[in-house]
C-alpha cells in the first residue's frame, strides 16, 4: 500500500481522526499537488526561454584577431570584426537570431556632433556588411545613438551645455540610412531623442528601406546600471555631467508608457525596456498597453553584478541567470537582450541533446 500523507499526519499528531485542521483553512485547497514531482511541474509550466528569445549584444573593435577581455564583465569580450563573424557563426548555429553590435571607436574618429556616424565605412557598418556576408541568417540590429562617436560620451550633440534634439535627430536618421544601407536590419535608436523614431521611419522609408525595422529604446532610464559598457565602448571616462534631460527618471513608470505611447504613434514595430530586471514592472505594463513585441535589455551592470557573486562563490550564476531570464519572460517579454545569451544558447543546446 502506498503510504499516504494521512497515516504520516496521523503519527506525527497534526491530524485526529478525520479532522484536519490546514484541509478546514485551505478547503482542500491544496497549491502543492502541483508542485509534487518534476513531471507535474512540467506540465503546469506557463513561461519556458528558449534560444528564439535572445539577442546577443557585442563589442566591436578595430584591428584583426583582437580578443579584448572587458574588465567589469568575466566572459566578455570586445572581438575585432573578423573574430565577432566567427562568434556571429557559432550564434547562428546556436539558433540565436540576432545579433546586437556596438562598436569602440579610436578616440581620433571621436568628435563633438559624432560626424563618424555618417562614415559608411565606419567600425560598425563593416561588421554589419561582414556578418551579413558570411552569416546571412543571423538578424543584425544596429543602435544609432552618437555615444560612440562623441568625443563627450554624450548621445547627442553637444552645443555648450546642451545636448540639442532636432540636430541629434537629423543626424542619427542619416546614419540610420547608412547602417540600412550596409545591411543593419533593424534600426535601434537610443538616445532618446523626440521626434526620433517618426523621423528615422520617414528616412528609411524614403531611401527604399521600408524593410528595415525600428526597435525603439522605448523607455531607457536614466540608469547606473550602464557603468560596464561605459568602459566596455570607451566612454566611460569621457562623459561629461550626466544624461538625465534625455533619459527617463527612474522614479517614474507613467511617464515611461507615454514616453513609448510616442514611439509607437511613430512608427517603432518593437519595443525595448532597458535596463531589464529592476524595470519587470514597466515591461508588462508596455505589453499590456500596447501589444507590440516587448524586449528587455539585461545591460552590463545586471550581468556583472551576476558575474562577481558567481566568481565570488556567493551564487549559482548559472541558475540566476536562467532564472533572470525566465522572470523576463513572465513579466511579457518576447525576447531580451543578454550578454549571456551565447553561454545560455550553450546551455540549451546542451540541455535539449
Ligand atoms: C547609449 C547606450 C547605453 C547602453 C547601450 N547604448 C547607455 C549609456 O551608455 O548611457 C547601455 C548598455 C549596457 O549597459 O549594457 N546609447
Amino acid at each position: 500500500m502506498i503510504r499516504s500523507e494521512k497515516h504520516i499526519q496521523q503519527e506525527s499528531g497534526t491530524m485526529t481522526g478525520n479532522r484536519n485542521i490546514v484541509d478546514e483553512i485551505t478547503g482542500h485547497r491544496r497549491m502543492r499537488r502541483n508542485r509534487k514531482a518534476d513531471w507535474t511541474r512540467r506540465l503546469v509550466q506557463e513561461n519556458r526561454l528558449t534560444v528564439d528569445d535572445l539577442i546577443w549584444p557585442a563589442f566591436v573593435v578595430p584591428g584583426t584577431n583582437v580578443v579584448d577581455p572587458v574588465a567589469a564583465m568575466p566572459g566578455v569580450n570586445r572581438l575585432s570584426v573578423d573574430k565577432l563573424v566567427e562568434a556571429a557563426k557559432e550564434a547562428a548555429d546556436l539558433g540565436i537570431p540576432a545579433i546586437a553590435t556596438f562598436p569602440n571607436i579610436d578616440m581620433s574618429l571621436r568628435d563633438e556632433t559624432g560626424s563618424h556616424c555618417l562614415a559608411a565605412n565606419n567600425l560598425i557598418n563593416e561588421a554589419t556588411r561582414a556578418i551579413k556576408q558570411a552569416v546571412p541568417n543571423i538578424g543584425v540590429i544596429t543602435d544609432v545613438a552618437l555615444d560612440p562617436f562623441t568625443n563627450h560620451g554624450h548621445d547627442g550633440v553637444l552645443r555648450g551645455d546642451v545636448i540639442v534634439n532636432d540636430e541629434t535627430v537629423e543626424l542619427v536618421a542619416k546614419a540610420a540610412v547608412i547602417q540600412a544601407d550596409a545591411g543593419s536590419d533593424i534600426i535601434a535608436p537610443s538616445e532618446m531623442m523626440d521626434g526620433r523614431i517618426g523621423v528615422i521611419r520617414r528616412a528609411l522609408d524614403e531611401a527604399g528601406h521600408q524593410n528595415v525595422g525600428i526597435m525603439a529604446y522605448a523607455t531607457k532610464f536614466a540608469s547606473a546600471f550602464y557603468g560596464p559598457y561605459r568602459d566596455a565602448i570607451g566612454t566611460g571616462g569621457l562623459l561629461k555631467g550626466d544624461k538625465k534631460t534625455y533619459y527617463i527618471d527612474p522614479a517614474n513608470g507613467t511617464e515611461a508608457l507615454r514616453d513609448a505611447a510616442l514611439d509607437v504613434e511613430e512608427g517603432a514595430d518593437t519595443l525595448m525596456v532597458k535596463p531589464g530586471l529592476p524595470y519587470l514592472d514597466i515591461c508588462w505594463r508596455i505589453k499590456e498597453a500596447f501589444g507590440l513585441p516587448v524586449f528587455a535589455y539585461q545591460v552590463s551592470g545586471e550581468y556583472s553584478q551576476i558575474k562577481a557573486a558567481a566568481l565570488n562563490g556567493w551564487i549559482d550564476g548559472e541558475r540566476v541567470m536562467l532564472e533572470t531570464l525566465l522572470a523576463f519572460k513572465r513579466a511579457g517579454c518576447d525576447g531580451i537582450l543578454s550578454y549571456f545569451a551565447m553561454d545560455v544558447a550553450r546551455h540549451l543546446a546542451k540541455k535539449g541533446s
